[in-house]
């Protein structure tokens, strides 16, 4: 404590006197991020410079020739290299790709998530780099949204507790600076569409999407991204009541904000509340914007708006201040002590898979098993569809396949598991045969579809089981590929018919960005395993698990769609009083946030109160007991949710309020305890105020979102 508190005076003094130094431009200078991408003559003329920030999107080959120009500068100020490392240091090639956060927000494991960021900041940190625009704090819960891929799910206290763990790996040892986005109620925008206007109220904004950023701001993230979007008619960007009052001053968050990609563009020619770049650079800084990212006349304009008095030298002096006290942080500035970066030789070495293996097994879901699974040792397996053997498409968003430069000729890195290769590997080559199957987009198999079809169809009837591997394309999943139906596209449906007709053992296994409506494709399989974009190591632990040589143990973090247009569908929505239902969407979902099947069988005690009367400021335990009842080990996650009985606001049915991902030997049985403090048991009231009523709380103890034990609790 005393030597950190010694290392910030030092930090802040080594600021002081820097800042004492800088001219205006070269303040600016430091809040200006340009990227790789940009006109290439303009990007030159500015690397030169050496006073520019930050730049994101330069890989570490290339990191040098922007330090150089820096160290030779006046001050010797070192700009600061951003990353989209999402899941994993994906953009390069050779590095570990991890699942995707929805995929890994499966697991439900905060440790194995932390081990996650751990392994990406020291890929990235020994590629040269420093900052990753990770994680996404933004809520998955319109299916329409591209975006969906890159969430935690749907679920606060899972976003909050998984973002603040990731946030842990990340900066552990000070390797990289962590950045928690899009600060605020972009997964909220309205239809899906990526980047839009947000219909949400503050009151809605602080009962599920402000507790994520609070989190991450308890867990010292580094830097906060800001939304494209826009609430009540004012865009985020130039909201300061969102980024000073609330992030910054009620929230405590002390470290940078950057913008979003050119978001001071948006104000004047997308959202038209500024009349020129000068004016949106002004509004932006003075709202609480730190860094610009991309935008490159903000330069010139910031620099403008400061001579001519339209911004105070304090605000663009408390910018820098955060922004040198980021760079400080991660060893940037002479005289600070340097972080002990990794070798080159860490980035996708075999221990970083080993991990990555870890996080693929414990994030796939068993979504249906009518006893097919596990295969054991089947004589011959048939493997279909295009998504068992396309890397891209296991992939899923922000890797070198599909941004920032769409790459889809890539050729894979070598230690790829497709599940065609796993499948291979697991049941022996021999026994392995495959077929592409259908078209999902057009295009797909060539012109002859039919022959594809076929062929497919030949392949499953002469093999003992049909692994026919489903889902989505990058066509459409990611940022900018909102659809406005989440569904199995092209002929999948009739491909699972048709193989389902000449093989009685179909395992489906879903290789996509987000849950799509499975309501006819379910009845044509057999089993049914969940895989999201899945990363390196997918094919390997899916073929595993449906052999039967590991376990699952993944849970979903987000419902499944009850039909095309049911939405929204997560679970913890309010009560309805007059049906709430669609006449033609059977509304019983069999998949929803929580669920995921086992080997193991875990039968579930009522859960017991330590005290069925609690004070406001009291605390109260609640405990039950699981037993494994098979004969198989497992890991389960035991989740606790509760309600308030009658409130005077509306509350939704159910909220989770914590999780334990336990694991249990066959035979055995584990008390699992959580310790609930009354106070975490309120709302905000009309006036935003947060509240904790007296009265009767319900507690509800599941381990699949569908069947739960109750207790009560009498609060005074
Ligand atoms: C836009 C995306 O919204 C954001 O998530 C990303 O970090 C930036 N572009 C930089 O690529």
């Amino acid at each position: 404590m005393a030597n950190t508190a010694a290392r910030s005076a030092a930090v802040e003094k080594k600021i002081d006197e820097i800042l004492s130094k800088m001219t205006i431009e070269e303040k600016v200078g430091q809040m200006q991020q340009l990227a790789a991408n940009m006109d290439a003559a303009k990007l030159d003329e500015y690397r030169k410079m050496g006073t520019i920030g930050s730049f994101l999107h330069v890989l570490g080959n290339d990191t040098q020739k922007y330090i150089e120009p820096a160290e030779k500068s006046r001050l010797g100020i070192k700009p600061i290299f951003g990353i989209d490392a999402i899941h994993g240091h994906a953009l390069l090639k050779g590095a570990t790709v991890f699942p995707s956060q929805l995929a890994a927000a499966c697991t439900f494991d905060e440790q194995l998530v932390e081990k996650m960021g751990e392994v990406t900041a020291k890929e990235v940190a020994a590629d040269g780099l420093d900052w990753v625009f990770s994680p996404v704090l933004c809520m998955g819960r319109d299916l329409r949204w591209g975006r969906i891929d890159e969430t935690f799910g749907e679920d606060t206290e899972v976003v909050a507790r998984l973002g603040a763990a990731i946030i842990k790996g990340y900066q552990k040892d000070g390797l990289v600076a962590a950045c928690a986005k899009h600060y605020i109620a972009y997964g909220e925008a309205t239809g899906g569409r990526d980047a839009y206007d947000s219909q949400v109220t503050e009151r809605r904004v602080r009962e599920v999407l402000l507790k994520p950023f609070k989190a991450a701001a308890d867990a010292e993230v580094m830097s906060v991204m800001t939304a494209y979007g826009s609430i009540d008619g004012k865009p985020f960007t130039t909201s300061r009541k969102w980024l000073t009052d609330i992030l910054k001053d009620e929230l405590g968050f002390n470290g940078l904000i950057v913008t979003d990609w050119d978001n001071y563009k948006a104000l004047v020619h997308g959202q038209r509340v500024c009349e020129d770049l000068c004016e949106a650079c002004k509004d932006g800084i003075l709202a609480g914007n730190d860094m610009c990212m991309y935008t490159d006349v903000f330069y010139n304009a910031a620099i403008e708006a400061v001579k001519n008095g339209e911004i105070p030298m304090s605000a663009i002096d408390d910018s820098v201040r955060r922004i040198l006290r980021m760079k400080a942080r991660l060893g940037l500035l002479d005289g600070m002590p340097a972080r002990k970066l990794p070798p080159r030789s860490v980035i996708g070495c075999a221990e970083h898979a080993a991990i990555n293996y870890e996080v693929a097994k414990e994030s796939a879901v068993l979504l249906k098993n009518n006893g097919v699974l596990p295969l054991g040792d089947v004589k011959s397996v048939a493997v279909i569809g295009l998504n068992a053997d396309d890397v891209g498409a296991q992939y899923g968003d922000w890797t070198y396949y599909s941004h920032p430069n769409p790459n889809p000729q890539a050729t894979p890195k070598d230690s790829v598991y497709t599940l065609l290769k796993g499948v291979r590997e697991v049941f022996g080559d021999a026994r392995v045969t495959y077929a592409k199957g259908c078209v999902i987009e057009d295009g797909d198999c060539g012109a002859d579809s039919d022959k594809a079809m076929d062929e497919a169809v030949a392949c499953a009837k002469a093999a003992d089981v049909a692994v026919v591997v489903i889902g989505d394309r990058l066509k459409y999943n990611g940022e900018g590929k909102d659809v406005a139906q989440p569904i199995l596209r092209g002929r999948q449906i009739e491909l699972l018919k048709r193989v389902k007709a000449v093989n009685h053992k179909v395992v489906a296994v879903l290789v996509n960005g987000k849950p799509l409506v499975l309501s006819e494709a379910e009845g044509y399989c057999d089993a049914i395993v969940e895989t999201f974009n899945g990363g390196d190591m997918c094919g390997l632990a899916a073929a595993r698990l449906i052999k039967g040589e590991e376990n699952f143990g993944g849970k979903l973090p987000i419902s499944f769609p009850c039909g095309v247009g049911s939405g929204p569908d997560y679970y913890n929505q309010y009560d309805y009083w007059h049906g709430g239902r669609y006449a033609d969407v059977k509304h019983e979902n069999p998949y929803p946030f929580g669920f995921g099947l086992s080997y193991s069988r875990f039968e579930y005690s009522a859960p017991v109160l330590s005290a069925g009367k609690a004070k406001r400021d009291g605390a109260v335990r609640v405990s039950v007991t699981v037993k494994n009842a098979s004969d198989v080990d497992g890991k389960e996650t035991v989740q606790l949710y509760f309600r308030d009985r009658v409130c005077k606001m509306l509350t939704p049915v159910r909220k989770l309020l914590d999780f334990k991902k336990v694991f249990i030997g066959a035979g055995e049985s584990k008390t699992v305890t959580f310790d609930v403090a009354v106070a975490d048991l309120g709302y905000y009231d009309e006036n935003c105020v947060y509240t904790v009523d007296a009265g009767a709380f319900d507690f509800y103890v599941s381990g699949d979102g569908i069947n739960f034990g109750h207790a009560e609790l009498i609060v005074e």
